[in-house]
């Protein structure tokens, strides 16, 4: 029987790519994705707990659920409410008590039983009218789901796919390690099966997932493990697959057979998400992330030397605990030495149960937005110099989405930037998604660029457009 369901989605792609893996288990069940909650028998929120306002938005989103939830029973009918995600994995019961008229709730490794949660939990609504205790999966298990999932569905043209899960640094602020598990990579046949069905549904893009993906080191074919670098070699030989992408990667694990991937694989494309989190190697030492600033400077020389048109971006938190004001200077230096084209930056915020939460030199809530401002009116200079340098350049552009108007269509450029292509006036339908077309920049703004089709493309603008 068909059912609905609705998943609203948080945090990094690594949920989203989660998002996409419940959807799969679920359509079997005869569950298909509606893009509101309220018409849904089963809503899902994939949630995440890496600052604090994260997981409060869980509850009130919750909140807000009950009262459909409570609607929908007035009028006859079930919903199902179940919290996953990384919210979900720390809180477990916890959750439960605060919130009674949750169904279910499920870590990020136990999604793939589902099926057995949602018979478990109508089971128990069944016996106590509506209101059963809620089920609560949260093991880490010793087969990884992947071994229990679906063949992957389409994804469009640009898909995630996790490689790797879980991290074993432990940098002193971070919840990860917690609530995604130990460090775990996933065999090379499984990530080619999957891949290679991405890319027959469609994809022409794969970025690669893991919390620290570039410490992939999968189970090769042949005897042994293959590190990240030779994973993408043999990505690479599918054909129909243009692009290839991975993050998030940690500095540590930043190998020279990395580096040197960038120089020789062509479908690497010249981008790379590097976290350094802070400049100062007192910081750096604080939060355990065990590189210091000038280890991450010679990676960020040998990429440029590798790939000299690789474009960098990067995660910051200012205000770590013990934070001082040349600390931070240190941070803008570092910026200032590398010319970041867009990097993402937060006020450190206290997570339950890691080192940095019970360190006792926190610092003001002022203060750390004080020195975020400063942070981001530099990162965001950097970002729009860097768009504006594109300006008069042909960029080849994956179009996947739709424009504001019907003549647009959008995508993104090698740099990941966000790009609208103007088809002069004439409409282009979603027929034209999945085509690398050559765009002539014509103006950049903060976030984006705009950009005309060019000659040399694998099809012409008028092509596109007659799709
Ligand atoms: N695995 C990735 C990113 C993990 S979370 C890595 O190793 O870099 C994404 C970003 O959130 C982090 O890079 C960090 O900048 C930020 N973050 C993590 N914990 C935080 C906290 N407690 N307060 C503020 N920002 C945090
Ligand atoms: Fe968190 Fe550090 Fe692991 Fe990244 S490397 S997930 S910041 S513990
Ligand atoms: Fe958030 Fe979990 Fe990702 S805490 S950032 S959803 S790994």
């Amino acid at each position: 029987m068909a059912k609905r369901l609705h998943i609203k989605n948080y945090g990094c792609q690594m949920n989203a790519y989660d998002a996409t893996r419940m959807a799969d288990v679920l359509a079997p069940l005869g569950y298909n994705h509606i893009a509101q909650p309220e018409e849904a028998d089963l809503v899902i929120l994939n949630t995440c707990h890496i600052r604090e306002k994260a997981s409060e938005k869980i509850y009130s989103e919750l909140g807000r659920l009950r009262a459909i939830k409570d609607a929908r029973n007035d009028a006859g009918q079930t919903m199902m409410i179940g919290v996953a995600g990384c919210v979900a994995q720390a809180e477990g019961a916890e959750m439960l008590r605060r919130a009674p008229y949750v169904d279910m709730v499920f870590g990020p490794q136990t999604y793939h039983r589902l099926p057995e949660m949602i018979a478990r939990a109508n089971r128990e609504n069944e016996i106590k009218n509506n209101c059963g205790r809620g089920v609560i999966d949260t093991e880490f298990p010793v087969n990884p789901k992947f071994d229990s999932l679906p063949m992957a569905s389409s994804q469009g043209p640009s898909a995630f796919l996790t490689v790797q899960e879980g991290c074993d640094r432990f940098c002193a602020f971070c919840v990860v390690p917690y609530t995604r598990g130990a460090e775990f990579s996933r065999p090379v046949v499984d990530v080619m099966a999957e891949a290679r069905d991405l890319v027959d549904a469609g994809a022409r893009e794969i970025t690669l997932l893991g919390q620290n993906v570039n410490a992939y080191h999968g189970l090769s074919p042949g005897k042994g493990e293959w590190r990240l670098a030779a994973l993408i070699e043999e990505l690479a030989s599918i054909r129909g697959l243009e692009r290839l992408r991975y993050t998030t990667s940690h500095p540590r694990d930043m190998t020279s057979d990395l580096i040197q991937a960038h120089r020789d694989i062509d479908i690497l494309m010249p981008y790379l998400h590097l976290p350094v989190q802070s400049g100062s190697d007192r910081v750096l030492s604080a939060m355990n992330r065990r590189h210091t600033a000038a280890d991450y400077l010679a990676i960020i020389d040998a990429l440029r030397d590798a790939r000299p048109d690789i474009a960098l971006s990067s995660d910051f938190i200012v205000g770590h605990p013990g934070e001082g004001d040349e600390d931070f200077e240190d941070t803008l230096s570092l910026v200032d030495r590398v010319g970041f084209a867009q990097a993402y930056s937060f006020k450190y915020s206290a997570r339950p149960g890691t080192p940095a939460s019970a360190m006792e030199n926190a610092l003001p809530e002022n203060l750390k937005a004080a020195r975020l401002s400063r942070l981001q009116d530099l990162l965001n200079q950097q970002q729009a110099r860097f768009n504006k340098d594109c300006v008069d350049q042909v960029l080849p552009v994956l179009l996947d989405r739709h424009g504001r108007a019907d003549s647009q269509l959008s995508g993104r450029s090698p740099w990941m930037q966000a790009v609208h292509v103007n088809f002069d006036g004439t409409a282009v339908t979603e027929r034209a998604f999945g085509n690398i077309i050559n765009a002539r920049v014509v103006s950049a703004g903060p976030n984006s660029l705009a950009a005309l089709p060019e000659s040399g493309s694998e099809k012409s603008g008028k092509e596109l457009a007659a799709l």
